[in-house]
């Protein structure tokens, strides 16, 4: 089954609005009449037609909103896309963000086949012109998103814009242009995680995941390893293979090797990434409403796939590994029954009595082998628990953490990014919960705080380095008629790994900020 998701290319220029031909030309204007520079100059030059519309009230108030103007007098361009900016005192990070949203979507959807975008022209507070520009060509590119199902009479004509300049104030410096190549290889790395969740389980299986980790690694010039069954036999990664073990298809376990700071002695960071190609609950069935959703159960590794495409084509010079227990749910004569008791990797026992909690197999056995890098730290994305789902919704992903500087500067990404991620606790006396009567622990600790006994679990496998552990059950996808995968946290992940190979610098203080940020949304 073939899939291509859309690309937009995006490019810099600093050519004045009205003089700039062009089938969009995108303006912003806030909800009580105000124009920003760009859309100042098009309102003079047309004799003040923009403000007559908005004058008329056609243009919705809320930030987003857009409307869509031909034959403006005094512009080059065949249409002119407003979008409304909101009101100015609310203008922040989410106003700017839903007005690019807005703008993308008429841009995806229309017959212009170029636009020219001037909404990076106004002051976002606390904000940067490089963030504006890494923000707009992210939210522009992912925005183009689509994914081709396979249909027997599908609707494959080409729409929508495919060039998009963004237009900066004065000179085009290397660092806007940075930016934008920056926001365009966020975006690409989303699209490879949404097509990989977005892909059915029969197709999007383990060996398609390791195929996929090899045609990754062959474009981007860094090494990959695919460990088989047997080999994962042998290192005793008992816990992870109980989870695959009734499936008809085998258990693979991907190693991603990107030495971006060459072979130099800096430690790497590790993502890990659950790679659950389809959770059925196994034995411990799930009930069959929405069980189709839980293809999406590997849009953990779907992630790692995509941070790791993100900095191999940025260049990133850091080191990072990748890796994915890549393994399906399913039951079987063969699966794992509840109150089997198995031996992980590193040597701790755990009795199954639940074998649809099974993420937590699966990664256990994959944080222990990270141990081998001598890592950074580890971060490790997985659709975990339900309960994640009603804590945060789909706004906010989990984080965990044992280092408060690493949870720091991943909530700041979060923030920095939009892809938004909230710290919950890991106290020792949740650890309780896991006990069993008949081996070092049971991978279940009951509905009340299921997502933090999840994480506890976890815990118990992360001592030897820094970890953070992400919980994305809520954010990965969304339900309903726009059914599909997000792409998250790839924004966040990436932000963390940019900032991490900038030698940006973070924490003290930062976290206030962060707080503060988010209680003024
Ligand atoms: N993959 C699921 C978690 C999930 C649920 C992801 C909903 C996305 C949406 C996970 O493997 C699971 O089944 N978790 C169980 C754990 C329970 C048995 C302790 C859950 O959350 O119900
Ligand atoms: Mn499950
Ligand atoms: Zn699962």
């Amino acid at each position: 089954m073939k899939h291509k998701s859309n690309s937009m290319e995006i490019t810099l220029d600093s050519a004045s609005p009205d003089k700039v031909q062009t089938g969009v030309l995108v303006l912003g204007a806030y909800a009580d009449g105000t124009l920003p520079a760009s859309s100042k100059k098009i309102d003079e030059a047309s004799k003040g037609k923009l403000s007559a519309v908005l004058k008329r009230g056609d243009l919705n108030e809320k930030a987003g909103a857009t409307l869509m103007l031909f034959d403006v007098p005094g512009t080059e361009a065949e249409r002119v896309l407003l979008v409304s900016l909101g009101k100015p005192q609310e203008f922040k990070d989410k106003a700017f963000r839903d007005a690019l949203t807005g703008a993308a979507k008429v841009l995806t959807d229309g017959a212009a086949k170029e636009a020219v975008v001037t909404l990076t022209d106004m002051e976002v507070p606390g904000r940067s012109e490089e963030w504006r520009l890494q923000q707009a060509s992210r939210l522009l590119a992912d925005g183009s998103y689509r994914f081709d199902a396979p249909r027997a009479k599908g609707d494959k004509k080409e729409r929508g814009a495919r060039k998009v300049t963004l237009l900066a104030s004065g000179k085009v410096s290397d660092n806007a242009k940075l930016a934008v190549q920056r926001g365009q290889a966020i975006a690409e790395g989303m699209a490879l995680a949404k097509d990989l969740g977005n892909l059915p389980g029969n197709v999007c299986n383990p060996a398609y995941l390791a195929e996929t980790a090899r045609t990754l690694g062959k474009e981007f010039n860094f090494n990959v390893h695919v460990l088989e069954r047997e080999d994962m036999k042998k290192l005793g990664m008992g816990a992870a293979l109980s989870v695959g073990q009734g499936s008809a298809q085998p258990c693979k376990f991907i190693i991603m090797n990107y030495k971006g700071g060459g072979e130099s002695a800096a430690k790497p960071i590790v993502l890990v990434g659950k790679g659950v190609t389809f959770d059925s609950g196994g034995i411990s069935l799930k009930p069959g409403a929405n069980m189709d959703e839980m293809k999406y159960d590997m849009c953990g590794a779907a992630s790692v796939f995509g941070a790791m495409k993100t900095i191999a084509r940025l260049g990133l010079p850091m080191n990072v590994v990748g890796v994915v227990p890549a393994v399906e749910n399913m039951p079987s004569g063969n699966a794992t029954r509840p109150g089997d008791v198995v031996t992980s990797m590193s040597g701790q026992t755990i009795e199954i009595l639940n074998t649809d909690a099974e993420g937590r197999l699966a990664l256990a056995d994959a944080l222990t082998y990270s141990e081998r890098f001598e890592p950074e730290c580890v971060i490790d994305i997985a659709t975990l628990t339900g309960a994640c789902v009603i804590a945060l919704g789909s706004v906010t992903s989990g984080l965990f953490s044992t280092d408060d500087e690493l949870a720091e500067q991943l909530l700041e990404a979060g923030n920095d990014s939009g892809d938004l991620a909230w710290r919950l606790p890991m106290f020792d006396e949740y650890q309780d919960l896991l006990k069993s009567n008949f081996a070092d622990m049971s991978n279940l600790g009951g509905r009340p705080a299921g997502s933090i006994t999840a994480a506890c679990f976890l815990k118990r496998f992360a001592n030897n380095f820094k970890w953070a552990h992400f919980d994305i059950a809520g954010t990965n996808a969304v339900s309903g008629d726009a059914k599909g995968a997000t792409g998250r946290p790839v924004p966040l992940l990436a932000e963390f790994l940019i900032g991490r190979a900038d030698g940006r610098t973070w924490g003290a203080g930062q976290a206030k900020t962060v707080r503060s940020a988010a209680a003024a949304r």
